[in-house]
């Protein structure tokens, strides 16, 4: 059971096999991140990169501390300042990094399958942290492990996506993993935030919440992503709330001992009550987090090892 690709760029290329080794991998990361000692130095000399061209507290803090307890040399660019503002392409960014010898790429943009492009022109390992509206694999894989560590297994679950699936790379992702592990996937929201296609996705769609929710061993909510809503979505945010925000209420209709899940930042009060994100029996939001660095520790490690691999058989010229 091995992981054999190059990059982490979506859900949709994993087998089976591939998401069980990620998270098997992933489960030796929690025991040493909950330890004294966090340092395992499997990156040891390699030097790992993080652009983020879009805005992001968890998720680049969580990349980070994942290459720094592994021992990579971790260098945060700052996209904001860069040379991008001068008018140099995505391409030319990469090139005149990939210079540089980086062996790991870790990389966020607001356009969908940016990182594709990327990944096509470097000759490191390249991770997605979230492409536009189209993928964040590292995001999907640390809400399955999660899933897994609190319901027991990852299969035959009935799991409600709700909220702004339209705009949701998380969403997305989610759907993807869930189908492959033979789960029973519900996208619940307002029919305005349903994607394009949405019949094809394998999924039940519905638009009340109480119906959708009826039964689900995992309810998922979303954040409401203005920023990627050019025009009015939902007629106002109380009445989003009214009818979409997860509240004790509403989550009574899911089975006794459903989980809540969301992927943060939360707008507490719009798809969310605050109690109930909060409360530690229902919500494992704060495991959702603690996953994403031995996640992301796991992929690191054995993107490496495959890189590694890679450059054994053909070592660069030059
Ligand atoms: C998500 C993202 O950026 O796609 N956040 C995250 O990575 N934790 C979801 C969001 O922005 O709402």
């Amino acid at each position: 059971m091995t992981f054999r690709a190059s990059h982490l760029l979506g859900i949709e290329p994993l087998t089976q096999d591939d998401i069980r080794a990620l998270l098997d991998r992933a489960e030796h990361y929690v025991a040493l991140n909950r330890g004294p000692s966090k340092h395992a130095e499997v990156l040891a000399g390699m030097t790992q990169i993080n652009m983020f061209f879009e805005a992001s507290t968890r998720t680049q803090a969580s990349f980070e501390l994942a290459g720094k307890r592994l021992g990579a040399d971790v260098m945060n660019m700052s996209m904001a300042a860069s040379s991008l503002k001068k008018g140099e392409t995505l391409i030319d960014t990469a090139l005149t990094l990939n210079a540089m010898h980086p062996d790991l790429l870790v990389v966020r943009h607001p356009n969908s399958g940016a990182v594709d492009l990327l990944a096509q022109k470097v000759t490191c390992a390249v991770l997605n942290a979230g492409d536009g509206r189209h993928e964040h694999p590292t995001q999907a894989l640390l809400d399955a492990l999660t899933i897994r560590r609190a319901r027991g297994r990852l299969h035959r679950l009935t799991v409600a996506i709700c909220g702004d699936i339209a705009h949701s790379r998380v969403a997305r992702s989610n759907i993807l993993l869930l189908g492959k592990m033979e789960n029973r996937v519900r996208l619940v929201g307002p029919p305005t935030l349903m994607p394009a296609g949405v019949a094809d996705f394998g999924v039940e769609v519905f638009d009340d919440m109480r119906a959708g929710l009826e039964g689900a061993d995992v309810v998922m909510m979303l954040r409401l992503q203005k920023e990627r809503m050019d025009g009015a979505f939902i007629p106002s945010e109380r009445e989003y709330y009214h009818r979409f925000g997860l509240d004790a209420e509403k989550l009574a209709h899911a089975r006794e001992d459903a989980i809540v899940m969301h992927p943060g930042p939360m707008n507490r009060g719009v798809e969310i009550d605050g109690t109930l994100a909060d409360d530690i029996n229902r919500s494992v939001i704060q495991e959702q987090v603690e996953m994403g660095v031995a996640v992301r520790m796991a992929a690191m490690e054995l993107l490496a090892e495959n890189l590694q691999l890679a450059r054994e058989e053909a070592p660069p010229h030059g």
